[in-house]
């Protein structure tokens, strides 16, 4: 069969990495988690002192960092400079950040560069999570999902992850985050014309997970 290539793109809190990695699972395809790549650049600025208010500076170091995802969907992996950062790039710290850095289009040129050519070299095929991957970094891919959630829904969902964080902060904290991804000049988070819209609010992970294999399975 000919690598099947699915886009799964959505603001944060719709279940996108927990559906990505259980559909490329399932599938035994190749898993990419962009968003990891957005927060370990964004990591290696705060960890090099880099000024994240000023989108020149960011910009004239943005090629220093060596990124590497591994596309196991079973482990993923990701480093920076050969150091493994899975854990750093959770942080509160790169998390309210990342936004600044993600803006920058040299940050986004380079990064999206990387992730072609990791799509273009997964033999079976691949599920590649982000924010523009419908849009920009895949628009030839064969399924594009959009994954939306209420905000009540993305914060009681987050502050899960995060063990009883304030969900009201989470709340105010997100939809600030989506608002930057969404409003920046380049490839800003948005829904592809042909992406399949798939509203998770009411939905089980399960149910997600299936209905999105489904519709992969329809593809193939
Ligand atoms: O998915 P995650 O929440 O880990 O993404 C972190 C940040 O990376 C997003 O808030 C956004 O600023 C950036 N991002 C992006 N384009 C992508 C994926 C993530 O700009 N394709």
């Amino acid at each position: 069969a000919k690598p099947v290539i699915v886009a799964i793109d959505g603001p944060s809190g719709t279940g996108k990495s927990s559906t990505s990695k259980a559909v490329a699972a399932q599938l035994g395809l190749s898993y990419l988690d962009t968003g990891a790549q957005y927060r370990a650049i964004t990591w290696w600025m705060v960890t090099n002192g880099i000024d994240l208010e000023d989108p020149t500076a960011i910009a004239a170091v943005a090629g220093k960092p060596e990124i590497v995802s591994g596309t196991d969907p079973d482990k993923p992996t990701i480093t920076v400079d050969g150091v493994d950062v899975a854990g750093p790039i959770r942080t509160q710290e790169v998390t309210s950040r990342v936004s600044a850095v993600s803006a920058v289009p040299e940050v986004r040129t380079l990064i999206t560069e990387l992730q072609r050519s990791i799509a273009a070299g997964a033999e079976r095929g691949i599920v590649v999570e982000g924010r523009d991957i419908g849009t920009t970094v895949l628009p030839d891919a064969d399924l594009k999902i959009f994954l939306t959630a209420s905000p009540e829904a993305r914060a009681a969902r987050r502050s899960g992850e995060l063990k009883g964080a304030d969900v009201h902060a989470t709340r105010e904290a997100l939809i600030k985050r989506d608002a930057a991804d969404s409003s920046r000049k380049t490839s800003p988070l948005a829904k592809a014309d042909d992406a399949v819209e798939v509203d998770t609010t009411e939905l089980t992970l399960a149910q997600v997970i299936e209905c999105v294999v489904t519709l992969v399975e329809e593809k193939r």
